[in-house]
């Protein structure tokens, strides 16, 4: 069959846009670690000697770094005064990390993942897993700093309104766990807007939650939040009116155990919250930039997180709501919801 060069030139030229894509990325990332587009924000023009006078960097390097932001269409460029600018509405998505739109933790992931590739070429080879604790640091804090934003941006806001009766619980003083916790944000999140109840993170990564700790402390909530090392499948305590999931169900080995352990550990009509990626199980409806980096993050994280825990189910971060929901039934979580949803993430309300 001969081929189409036009369709292949096309392609090709994809795949170059991609590939430009994933250099500017290191650029992306620098640009946030180093403290460039914080620099930048607000100030209007400069050039890269104001810019290097701002942040005590080499100016050669800025200069590079500019002309790589400009041609990325990041920053924008003046030739009659030889000044950059970040416009307002990029350094919303990477000069302030508290803001819903802040996108930078993408890249401090990407740091992560490129370092375990070998890992991950042995485990396509072998059909084991790359345990969570086997990635760098720039995994955890990246994935901390990825789902915060949206997390600060919804949980209060939207999605605990949206579980039934949820919200007043917590008002009055409710018990949380929440699993797999990570650094922690949630936790944090959630402890801020309802100080009258107790919350308790928990995660197998020791690391995670020694930093879940110090950020509590720093945030001054050490007095209603604890942090513990627990596996989702034995953590301790009962009695909970608030067990939550965030983006971590479909890392474990064995996600079934963890929600019949959760229904256990329920109160008298408490209910779970499952945090899920917004993928869509029918692979070609994650043709998009969302589903395409969710999935693609499956492939080198969630997939062979699970597949670690040698649980008889790894299901991957796209498996779908009727999944998530099966396994829900089967651990006696017989009542489930959509209870709300974002560009990145689905969020299901199941009780007893
Ligand atoms: C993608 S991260 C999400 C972390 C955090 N919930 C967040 O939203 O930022 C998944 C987390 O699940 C934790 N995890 C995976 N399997 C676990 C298990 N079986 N028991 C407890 N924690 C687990 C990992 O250590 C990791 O912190």
């Amino acid at each position: 069959m001969a081929v189409d060069e036009d369709k292949v030139m096309e392609f090709l030229g994809r795949v170059v846009t991609d590939g430009g894509a994933a250099v500017a990325g290191l650029c992306t990332s620098l640009g946030d670690r180093l403290g460039l587009y914080t620099a930048m924000a607000g100030a209007g023009p400069m050039t890269a000697a104001q810019l290097a006078a701002r942040t005590g960097l080499h100016e050669r390097y800025l200069r590079e770094w500019l002309a790589a932001q400009v041609a990325g269409e990041y920053v924008s460029y003046d030739r009659d005064t030889d000044s950059y600018l970040l416009p307002d509405e990029h350094a919303a998505v990477l000069a302030d990390p508290t803001a819903p739109t802040y996108a930078a933790g993408f890249f401090t992931m990407m740091q992560a993942l490129y370092g375990t590739e070998d890992l991950l070429m042995d485990a396509f080879r072998t059909g084991q897993g790359v345990g969570w604790e086997e990635h760098s640091d720039a995994l955890f804090a990246g994935t901390a700093k990825f789902f915060r934003p949206g997390y600060a941006g919804s949980l209060v806001a939207d999605w605990i309104p949206a579980m039934n009766g949820t919200e007043r619980r917590l008002m009055a003083g409710a018990e949380v766990a929440d699993v797999g916790c990570g650094y922690g944000w949630s936790t944090m999140l959630m402890a801020k807007a309802y100080p009258a109840s107790r919350f308790h993170g928990f995660d197998f990564h020791q690391p995670s939650i020694d930093r879940a700790r110090e950020l509590a402390t720093e945030q001054g909530l050490a007095d209603r939040v604890s942090f513990e090392v627990a596996g989702a499948q034995d953590f301790p305590g009962d009695g909970y009116d608030l067990i939550t999931f965030f983006d971590c169900l479909h890392d474990m080995g064995d996600p079934g155990a963890a929600l019949h352990h959760a229904e256990r550990a329920l109160a008298t009509d408490g209910a779970c919250m499952i945090v899920e990626p917004n993928a869509s199980a029918e692979v070609e409806e994650n043709i998009n930039p969302v589903g395409r980096a969710l999935v693609s993050a499956s492939v080198a994280i969630c997939l062979p997180s699970a597949l670690a825990q040698h649980g008889p189910q790894a299901m991957g971060n796209h498996a779908g709501e009727e999944a998530m929901r099966h396994l829900a039934d089967d651990a006696g979580l017989h009542h489930w919801k959509l209870a709300a949803e974002s560009p990145v993430n689905r969020v299901y309300a199941a009780a007893r």
